[in-house]
């Protein structure tokens, strides 16, 4: 199965960057084919789009955040999922611990987040992940499950769903599970999602600290579907050895 690349740029770029990086990832062949993903900021979004199509798509491209409202209406400085899918974003990341710590993302939110994004049929790639003291718990499987079950609360119903697991002892620090603890917690999501959501084609992929160097090994663990790179994916360099594992 060909594993799924996600680029998490964050808050990181400009117009030059993406016109730069993008020409770099249009023209590149990678041997094992994987799928890509770029997830710029949104603003950006249209942008990539143009390059896209004038340079022909060997990417997609995925949004960093949504309105928790629907289409239109009076909530001055929103972005729904309809005008994202305009833009062309295929994805939408939801979850991630930063927004999760510094945004106040609440379940609530996640949840309404979600179901307006598969509305427009975006796909979520719902980030997960565990705190180092949490880790050194002996509930940090618990605290993963809990984190799964914002999924349940969801209207709308899952046809394709991404995960990711993404501790938050390893985001930007150089410090990378070991296989066997990717392995576990991929385990779980996937058991998670076979007993509750069992008609969501799941992808479930690792993240944190992904570079050149780790993400043959990761890639090749059965279990891991792909990765979602942050640090990494702002260095053509880096983001192209990462896609030829
Ligand atoms: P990192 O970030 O690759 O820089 O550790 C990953 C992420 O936050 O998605």
């Amino acid at each position: 199965m060909s594993k799924l690349i996600i680029a998490n740029w964050k808050m990181n770029g400009s117009i030059e960057q993406i016109e730069h990086d993008l020409s770099i990832y249009a023209k590149s062949v990678y041997t094992n084919n994987p799928s890509v993903v770029l997830a710029i900021p949104n603003i950006y979004l249209y942008l990539a789009a143009q390059i896209q199509n004038k340079l022909g798509a060997k990417f997609s491209l995925a949004a960093q955040d949504v309105s928790k409202f629907r289409n239109y209406g009076a909530y001055t400085g929103e972005i729904s999922a309809s005008m994202l899918k305009e833009l062309g974003a295929k994805y939408f990341i939801i979850g991630h611990s930063e927004r999760r710590t510094y945004l106040n993302e609440t379940e609530d939110s996640l949840v309404h987040k979600i179901d307006n994004t598969l509305n427009e049929e975006i796909i979520p790639v719902f980030c997960i992940g565990e705190s180092k003291s949490i880790r050194e718990s002996v509930e940090y499987r618990d605290f993963l499950e809990n984190q799964l079950k914002t999924l349940l609360k969801v209207k709308s119903s899952f046809d394709k769903l991404v995960i990711a697991y993404e501790p938050i002892w390893a985001i930007g620090t150089g410090i990378v599970p070991t296989s066997e603890q990717i392995s576990e917690v991929l385990k779980l999501i996937k058991a998670f999602v076979q007993n509750y959501l069992p008609h969501a084609k799941i992808t479930a992929l690792y993240g944190g600290s992904v570079s050149g160097g780790n993400a043959s090994e990761i890639l090749n663990l059965p279990e891991v579907d792909g990765v979602l790179v942050g640090g990494a994916s702002l260095k053509p360099g880096d983001f192209v050895s990462i896609c030829t594992y």
